[in-house]
């Protein structure tokens, strides 16, 4: 149809062509003149509006299609954008209007209207418009939709948040109650071991010293002298025992001489019982340093737990200590060159855990360096506790 357009030259058949496109697209079509009136309209356009063709020309439009926006106040002519194109010369395209039906409804639409010129001058203007409601509904269902997503992804992080928060604070209130309970056992244990020393102690004293005075006055009785030798052995052994569950409950040369001294019997002690070869490598500028009731029997334990374990599951040959000053930090590490473990170790063993624990609640920190037939490392870092130290 196209192809000869060019050589039509009766204006009849130009019309023909012309009515032809305008009544074959979907799209609603029509003209105003400058006074805003009709002056034609194609078939779609009509049919969506509810009108006839015919009905429609020399009506005014804006009072026939688009007097009142959506929510019924009344659009003034002069804010009408379809007049712009003629009033200011130009195109403009709109789709957040209603235009409205004969039967009195509305409907979404999406027009373009453009001015007409006639040999230079502005005429009228031509609107081409659509109906979008469809457009539109699935529009605000996707806003619905992207709204309630965004509502629920914002209740699901507070609740998310609000879990979390509460996470944390049973996790720092278990933290405090563990610490709690680690002084509160440390302080127990001071009490029984006092108790133990003053009575039994006392007790098995005065036993041995009248075992003793009984067995000078009885003279020759060998009998008797034999046994009574064999009291005093049960009692010595029964001393021996008591200094030792005295040592365990709180070692004394913790109290008297401090850490340093105390880890280097331990050591000693557990050298003599294990036959593994240790080394203490205590730095000089910390070594007549005191930490602090608490921390010092933190560290004790923690490395109590540690040797434990190296004669436990290290098979070892020799264990490294070292303590040094970092700043006012400690650095303390507890080395084996056993068979070694996979880190990070299951949260279920509280050995470790209860070490992580007792330096957490020192404000410190604990790692593993390990890996299988590596040995292992256990490091501390305690921050702020050597006062005046540099190193
Ligand atoms: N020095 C070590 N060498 C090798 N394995 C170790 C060492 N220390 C700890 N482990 C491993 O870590 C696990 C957890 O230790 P721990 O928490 O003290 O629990 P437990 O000693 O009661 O098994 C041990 O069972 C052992 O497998
Ligand atoms: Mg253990």
């Amino acid at each position: 149809m196209f192809a000869n357009l060019h050589n039509l030259s009766h204006h009849a058949a130009w019309r023909r062509q012309l009515e032809m496109i305008l009544e074959s697209t979907g799209e609603g079509i029509y003209g105003i003149d400058l006074t805003g009136r009709c002056i034609f309209i194609n078939e779609a356009g009509a049919s969506m509006l509810g009108y006839t063709p015919d009905e429609v020309l020399g009506r005014p439009m804006h009072y026939l299609i688009h007097h009142s926006h959506a929510d019924e106040t009344l659009m003034p002519v002069h804010d009408c954008r379809i007049y712009k194109a003629f009033t200011e010369g130009q195109g403009v395209r709109v789709d957040d209007e209603v235009l409205w039906r004969r039967d009195g409804s509305h409907f979404a639409a999406e027009y373009a209207s453009y001015p007409i010129r006639d040999h230079g001058g502005v005429v009228g203007a031509v609107v081409t418009f659509n109906d979008i409601t469809d457009r539109k509904r699935t529009e605000t269902l996707l806003r619905e939709a992207h709204d309630l997503l965004e509502r629920r992804v914002r209740e699901r992080t507070a609740d998310l948040t609000a879990a979390h928060d509460h996470l944390r604070q049973s996790n720092e209130s278990l933290r405090r109650l563990s610490a709690h309970l680690n002084s509160v056992r440390e302080e127990e244990r001071r009490h029984i071991a006092r108790d133990i020393h003053d009575d039994l102690g006392a007790a098995l004293t005065a036993l041995q010293l009248e075992t003793n005075w009984l067995k000078h006055r009885l003279g020759d009785e060998a009998n008797l002298t034999e046994r009574l030798d064999r009291m005093l052995d049960i009692g010595d052994q029964a001393m021996q025992a008591v200094r030792r569950i005295l040592n365990d409950l709180r070692p004394g040369v913790l109290d008297h001489l401090g850490l340093w001294s105390a880890l280097e019997t331990l050591l000693l002690d557990f050298q003599a019982r294990n036959g593994i070869a240790c080394r203490f490598v205590c730095a000089e500028t910390i070594e007549h340093c005191r930490l602090g009731r608490e921390a010092e029997i933190a560290l004790y334990r923690i490395v109590q737990e540690v040797l434990t374990n190296v004669a436990r599951h290290a098979r070892a040959r020799t264990v490294v200590l070292a303590a040094e000053a970092e700043g006012g930090n400690l650095y303390l590490s507890v080395a084996d060159d056993g068979c070694g473990m996979c880190v990070p170790v299951q949260p279920t063993s509280f050995g470790l855990l209860g070490m992580r624990e007792r330096t957490l609640a020192l404000g410190g920190r604990l790692d593993i360096v390990s890996a299988p037939g590596e040995g292992t490392r256990i490091e501390v870092r305690l921050p702020n506790v050597l006062v005046g130290v540099t190193s």
